[in-house]
């Protein structure tokens, strides 16, 4: 359970749509479109970002400008997943003017739509892109946030979730001689998914 909230089997479309009306900070105001979330309610492994930039913003997408072609890509080169296959969403769901950090109340404002999507698919996995969603996902969970690059590429698990937190890939971006490192970090994420999948009987066909 989540943020000491019990809520059974919400669908994520009664979240998406209640996002999608919501004025509970002055994001709303300023944003041209909401950006939810989207992929497979049923996926083992969920993104979480920071906040929408400016290509978000304009179409309601997670991850579809030059930071989201590199995280589809590693979803698809390294996870070898489709970027359908798994849900990627952030901490807020509207764009922050000027891709500024999102303020505490702004975190606090919309952040408890981000925990009700993560209840609502249970992922095995939680994937945080960056500093922002790494330091509050895990302290939700109770884990020590002492910096992103303390704490990258290491795998915790709590109640059987495992969460991992990874650089933002705007970063990687600015700084390509990160993207080696960043492939290994994938692959981490890789072996979590493995371990994580249960064994059927067309394993041992
Ligand atoms: N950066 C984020 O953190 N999220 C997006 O959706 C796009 C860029
Ligand atoms: Fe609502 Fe979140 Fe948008 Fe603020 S950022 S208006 S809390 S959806």
């Amino acid at each position: 359970m989540l943020h000491g909230r019990r809520i059974v089997n919400e669908s994520i479309e009664t979240i998406r749509d209640e996002i999608l009306a919501c004025k509970k900070c002055p994001l709303w105001e300023t944003n041209n479109k909401y950006v939810p979330g989207e992929g497979n309610s049923h996926s083992r492994i969920v993104f979480v970002g920071e906040a929408p930039g400016r290509e978000e913003d304009l179409q309601g997408r997670p991850f579809v400008g030059a930071a989201g072609k590199l995280l589809t890509q590693m979803i698809e080169k390294v996870l070898r997943l489709e970027r359908r296959d798994v849900f990627i969403t952030n901490i807020l769901k509207c764009r922050p003017p000027d891709n500024r950090d999102p303020l505490p109340e702004e975190i606090e404002a919309c952040t408890p739509y981000l925990l009700r999507q993560l209840e609502a698919i249970k992922p095995e996995v939680i994937v945080c892109l960056g500093r922002h969603s790494a330091s509050f996902i895990f302290d939700i969970f109770g884990i020590d946030f002492p910096g992103i690059s303390r704490v990258k590429g290491v795998a915790n698990e709590v109640n059987g979730t495992k969460i991992i937190a990874i650089y933002h890939p705007a970063a990687i971006l600015y700084r390509p001689q990160l993207r080696e490192d960043y492939e290994k970090d994938f692959k981490k994420i890789a072996s979590l998914i493995k371990k994580n999948r249960k064994t059927t009987l067309l394993d041992f066909l």
